[in-house]
């Protein structure tokens, strides 16, 4: 078929994963970036990028180099791999919104030529990609599947904000339609990839590999979530009780969080609605998510209660969120849980500040009408819902309004000693 010397690569969304795919393939081959956000497409001709996942050096380096970053999808024509990385969240009912996924195939199918291949990376449920996808390339190119074009499926497990593990040195699951394809888009990313790559034996496979990894944390840190509501009621330090078990060679370390995020928080569910398809009714998965949504307001609550327990009057008082994006050191909001922390406090009357160095402001105004505050005053409460490194600036005791103020510590970011609760 293709050699990879001829290859011309589109990749169609310019988010957290499509941005960084772009500019890594761009460097060994004609790329091709679209997003039909004309906004997202302007600020990246212009070198501003929302999601730091590239610095703008290197972006200006790689656009000035040939990296193409267009929001017209007739520039799609010209190209012969096209990697979708569209999101996939979910709906209110927690179903999966494969609207984007639709709408990229579409555009991809209206350009599609014998002998392309269509990979995705979006995170799917098993199957997805030849149930769902395939029928929209071959309906809207009048294609046939594994004669005309072929697919492949990559998932993308890049950690968003962090700088140590990133695509080119996460090994990298791939797959193909069939076993020629397999090998081209094996070697494709093998060839962009430092720490290699697995190359499974179906898309099925792959899809699912990307599934399970989500899910499994969720639940791991579900379980360690369910301690910490247990051991509250015990007045035991969970922290202290993961710290003294993993002194055991096969404990797992996982510490109680907030989940929130597209991924961990949205990914079970996709696996969930397949298997409900197939007339399984997932019970651990889902009760691993049911434990991990309650964790703000049990937060909120016991913010409260230990406000009252140090005799602060809750209505009118004044208490300050550090930190609302869904992770650290990290400007991402999307499903960030920190929200119900904040519903909770302000059901109950207070008055709260919100400051996030990392946040965007105009966006977390859109999302969760909270005006973010720039400066900071004097609070009864404090709470470190996400440890964003500039936190560690902050003088914790000069923030306090009295001796009575507490700090609820989420993240387990300052000693015990300096706070009054943690989870
Ligand atoms: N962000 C992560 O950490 C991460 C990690 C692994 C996998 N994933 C998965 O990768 C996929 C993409 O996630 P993301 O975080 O990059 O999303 P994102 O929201 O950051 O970016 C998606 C981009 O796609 C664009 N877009 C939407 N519809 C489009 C269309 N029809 N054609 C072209 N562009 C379109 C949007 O404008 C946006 O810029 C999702 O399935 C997600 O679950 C994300």
């Amino acid at each position: 078929m293709k050699n990879l010397e001829n290859i011309k690569i589109a990749v169609i969304g310019l988010g957290y994963v499509g941005l960084p795919l772009a500019v890594e393939f761009s460097k060994k081959y004609t790329t091709l970036g679209f997003d039909t956000s004309k906004n997202r497409v302007k600020e990246l001709i212009d070198g501003i990028e929302r999601t730091r996942e590239i610095s703008n050096s290197i972006l200006e380096e790689r656009l000035q180099d040939g990296l193409i970053i267009t929001d017209n999808p007739d520039s799609l024509a010209q190209f012969n791999i096209y990697i979708i990385t569209v999101p996939t969240p979910v709906t209110e009912s927690k179903e999966p919104n494969l609207d984007f996924l639709k709408q990229a195939s579409t555009t991809v199918a209206n350009y599609l030529k014998k002998d392309d291949i269509v990979i995705y990376e979006s995170t799917v449920y098993p199957g997805c990609t030849e149930e769902f996808c395939v029928p929209i390339l071959e309906e809207n190119s009048k294609l046939k599947y594994n004669k005309d074009f072929y697919c492949g499926y990559s998932p993308e497990r890049i950690n968003p904000g962090d700088k140590k593990n990133t695509l080119t040195n996460i090994k990298k699951v791939t797959s193909g339609s069939d076993k020629k394809t397999s090998v081209i888009v094996d070697n494709l990313y093998k060839s962009i990839i430092d720490a290699g790559t697995h190359l499974t034996s179906s898309i099925k496979i792959a899809e699912a590999t990307k599934a399970i990894e989500n899910a499994q944390r969720d639940l791991n840190i579900s379980f360690m979530n369910e301690l910490a509501l247990i051991f509250d009621l015990m007045d035991i330090d969970t922290n202290e009780v993961i710290d003294a078990a993993s002194t055991k060679w096969n404990f797992l370390k996982f510490r109680p969080g907030i989940v929130g995020g597209h991924c961990i928080s949205v990914d079970p569910y996709y696996l969930v609605h397949k298997a409900k398809t197939l007339g399984y009714e997932p019970e651990v998965i889902l009760s691993g998510r049911r434990v991990n949504d309650k964790m703000g307001t049990f937060i909120g609550e016991k913010v409260l209660k230990l406000m009252e327990d140090n005799a602060i009057e809750i209505k009118n008082s004044h208490a300050l969120i550090l930190g609302i994006t869904f992770k650290e050191n990290m400007s991402d909001i999307r499903n960030s849980k920190v929200i119900d922390i904040y519903n909770i406090l302000n059901m109950n009357g207070l008055k709260i500040d919100v400051y996030d160095p990392h946040a965007d402001k105009e966006e977390v105004k859109s999302i969760f009408k909270i005006e973010m505050v720039e400066n900071l005053q004097k609070y009864d409460s404090i709470i470190i819902a996400v440890a964003h490194d500039e936190f560690k600036k902050l003088n914790f005791k000069s923030l306090k309004k009295s001796d009575n103020s507490i700090i609820y510590d989420v993240k387990g970011f300052l000693k015990k000693s300096e706070i009054n609760g943690r989870l």
